[in-house]
């Protein structure tokens, strides 16, 4: 199966690595891919028996890179089954988690007529010490807000394993349905 991510401060990478760990363990073959640098072809796609993307959020959009698979997607003729994953903090509330409850996944499918098969939202690390003066104090104002952390010195990984691992798992199970 192929596995892309777009990632710019390396969690969503983090978590399509401990994904791609995963069902390797379960001895599933997997192709990872970075969206920025290395995008699958509609040829790669079509010869797929699945495809995941685990996709990060900035200002309410998953990044520029993502739209490299929406196209790919688009341009092949029989394109496989999609699972997707968008990595942002708005995930780290219960009930914003779901593709239905999540508005960038829910806009994200609607706006490039995707179906996946499978959609979450994965909550991803707030990381203010590393960011540019102004995105901290754009993401200390959201975080004040929806009653996140505000101190610029910390650094919070939110990011739930288990779930991740539980992600990792229904992948696997859709792999075995579409490989019978
Ligand atoms: C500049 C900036 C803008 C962000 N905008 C949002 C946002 O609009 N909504 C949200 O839920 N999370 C937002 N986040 C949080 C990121 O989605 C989160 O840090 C995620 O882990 C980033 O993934 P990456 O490390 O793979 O780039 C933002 C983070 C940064 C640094």
């Amino acid at each position: 199966m192929l596995l892309c991510y777009a990632t710019r401060d390396g969690q969503a990478k983090k978590i399509a690595t401990h994904v791609a760990t995963r069902l390797a363990a379960k001895g599933i073959a997997v192709s990872s891919r970075d969206l920025a640098t290395d995008p699958p072809s509609p040829a790669e796609l079509a010869a797929a028996p699945l495809v995941a993307a685990v996709l990060a959020i900035r200002y309410g959009k998953h990044l520029p890179q993502s739209a490299r698979l929406v196209e790919a997607l688009a341009a092949c003729n029989a394109a496989p089954p999609l699972v997707l994953a968008s990595v942002c903090l708005t995930a780290r509330k219960p009930g914003k988690d779901t593709a239905e409850g999540n508005v960038y996944l829910r806009k994200f499918i609607a706006r490039n007529g995707l179906k996946p098969v499978l959609a979450t939202a994965i909550a991803g690390r707030l990381a203010y010490p590393g960011y540019r003066w102004f995105d901290r104090l754009a993401i200390r104002f959201i975080m004040w807000v929806t009653g996140g952390p505000t101190d610029p010195s910390v650094t919070v990984e939110f990011t739930d394993w288990a779930k991740v691992d539980a992600f990792a798992d229904d992948i696997a199970t859709l792999c075995a349905k579409t490989t019978k």
